[in-house]
C-alpha cells in the first residue's frame, strides 16, 4: 500500500515489437488499471539477456518498449515506467532469493522447458533462473496485483510461493502478490496455427499482428488468417481460428461473444475477417501516431527514464535493505 493506493507492478521483455497478444493480454489492461492503483512498469532488459541480443538493436528494442508504454496511453507522471537494469537492486535481490528457490521447483516451469527446447545450443543459467529474477521485480515493490496474461500464471505462483516461504523465516517482509488475468484477452493466439499462442519470436510473419504494422499489412494479416472449416461466426472449442479472432474482436471493441455471433449471423468469414482487420487498424492508429512523436521527442522520453528510474531505485532499495539486514548481512558503513 502506497499514498492508501494498492501496488501494481509488471513489465514486458524488451525484445522484438510487441505483439497484439501482448497488447490485448497486458498492455490495454495497464492502462485501464492505472488510476486505481500505484504502478510501477518495467522495460524486463535484463530478462532479455537470456536470448543473445545484438547490442544496437536491443538498445532500440528497449526504448522502442518504452515509448509503446506511454503511446498506448500510460502517463509517465503518472506511472513509474522504468528501465529494470537502472534499478541495480533487481539483480541483488535475485541472487538472494536464488539462495531460497530450489532445483525442484524451476525444474516445473513449462516456459523454461518450452524456451530451452526453442534455444537448444544456449541454455543458460538465466534462463533457468528467469522466475526468480521476476519474483525480485515484483517483491521489491511491494506489489499487491501483477497484470499479466494467462502464460505468466506459474511464475506468478513461484514468486507468491518465494515470498511466503522467505515471510515464514522472518516475518512479513514482502507483500503477496496476486495475478490479474483478464477474463479477455489473456492468450491471444497465432493467426496461423490457433492452438499456439502469438509470439514475438514466431518466425511466420503472418502469424502474429506487431503493433507498429501499417493498416494495410494489419487487414491483410487478418485476411489470410487462418479459420476453420464451415462458413459461420460462432465461438467454439472446435472452431480455434474463428474463436480466437472474435476474441480479438471482442476485446478491441467491448463486444460478448454472442452479440458477435448476432453481428455476423449470416456473413462468411471474409466480411468478419476484414471488419476485424479494420477495427484492430482503427484501434492501432492513435498509438502509432503517438509513438512516432515520441520517438522524435528524445529530451522528453531522456527526462521520464531519468526522473521515473530514480523514483523506482528509491523503493526499490528500502526493501533490498530491509531484505539484507532480515538474512544478516553486515550493513554498509555510509
Ligand atoms: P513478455 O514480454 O513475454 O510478455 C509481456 C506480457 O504480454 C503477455 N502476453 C500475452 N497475452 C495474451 N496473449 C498472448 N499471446 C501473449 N503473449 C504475451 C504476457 O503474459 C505478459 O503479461 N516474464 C515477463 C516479463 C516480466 C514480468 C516481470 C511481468 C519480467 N518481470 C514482473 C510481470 C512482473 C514476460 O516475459 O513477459
Amino acid at each position: 500500500m502506497l499514498n492508501d493506493k494498492k501496488v501494481l507492478y509488471s513489465g514486458m521483455q524488451a525484445t522484438g515489437t510487441l505483439t497484439l497478444g501482448n497488447y490485448l493480454g497486458a498492455l490495454k489492461n495497464w492502462v485501464n488499471l492505472s488510476d486505481e492503483y500505484e504502478c510501477f512498469y518495467g522495460v524486463m532488459d535484463l530478462h532479455s539477456l537470456t536470448v543473445r541480443q545484438v547490442p544496437a538493436d536491443f538498445r532500440k528494442n528497449a526504448r522502442s518498449l518504452y515509448a509503446l508504454y506511454v503511446a498506448a496511453g500510460l502517463d509517465p507522471k503518472k506511472n513509474c515506467l522504468y528501465y529494470q537494469s537502472h534499478v541495480s537492486a533487481h539483480a541483488e535481490l535475485g541472487w538472494i532469493l536464488d539462495c531460497f528457490t530450489y532445483m525442484g521447483e524451476l525444474n516445473r516451469m513449462t516456459q523454461f522447458k518450452d524456451k530451452a527446447a526453442k534455444h537448444a545450443d544456449n541454455i543458460n543459467a538465466g534462463l533457468y533462473t528467469y522466475p526468480v529474477l521476476m519474483a525480485a521485480d515484483i517483491l521489491l515493490y511491494q506489489a499487491d496485483m501483477v497484470p499479466v496474461g494467462v502464460d505468466q500464471k506459474q511464475h506468478l505462483e513461484i514468486c507468491r510461493d518465494i515470498a511466503e516461504r522467505f515471510n515464514n523465516i522472518y516475518g512479513e517482509v514482502f507483500t503477496i502478490p496476486e495475478a490479474y488475468i483478464p477474463k479477455a484477452g489473456a492468450k491471444i493466439m497465432s493467426l496461423q496455427e490457433p492452438e499456439k499462442k502469438m509470439s514475438k519470436s514466431d518466425e511466420n510473419v503472418n502469424a502474429t499482428i506487431r503493433l507498429l504494422d501499417d493498416p494495410d499489412t494489419i487487414i491483410r494479416k487478418f485476411k489470410r488468417a487462418v479459420t476453420d472449416s464451415g462458413s459461420e461466426v460462432r465461438y467454439s472449442e472446435d472452431k480455434p481460428g474463428v474463436s480466437n479472432l472474435m476474441s480479438i474482436y471482442g476485446c478491441v471493441t467491448g463486444k460478448t461473444m454472442e452479440e458477435i455471433e448476432r453481428e455476423f449471423d449470416g456473413k462468411g468469414y471474409g466480411d468478419f475477417k476484414l471488419a476485424v482487420g479494420e477495427t484492430v487498424a482503427d484501434e492501432l492508429k492513435p498509438l502509432q501516431k503517438r509513438y512516432e512523436e515520441l520517438m522524435a521527442d528524445k529530451a522528453f522520453i531522456d527526462g521520464c527514464i531519468k526522473e521515473n528510474d530514480e523514483k523506482a531505485r528509491y523503493f526499490a532499495n528500502k526493501t533490498l535493505r530491509k531484505v539484507q539486514k532480515k538474512v544478516g548481512l553486515t550493513e554498509q558503513i555510509r
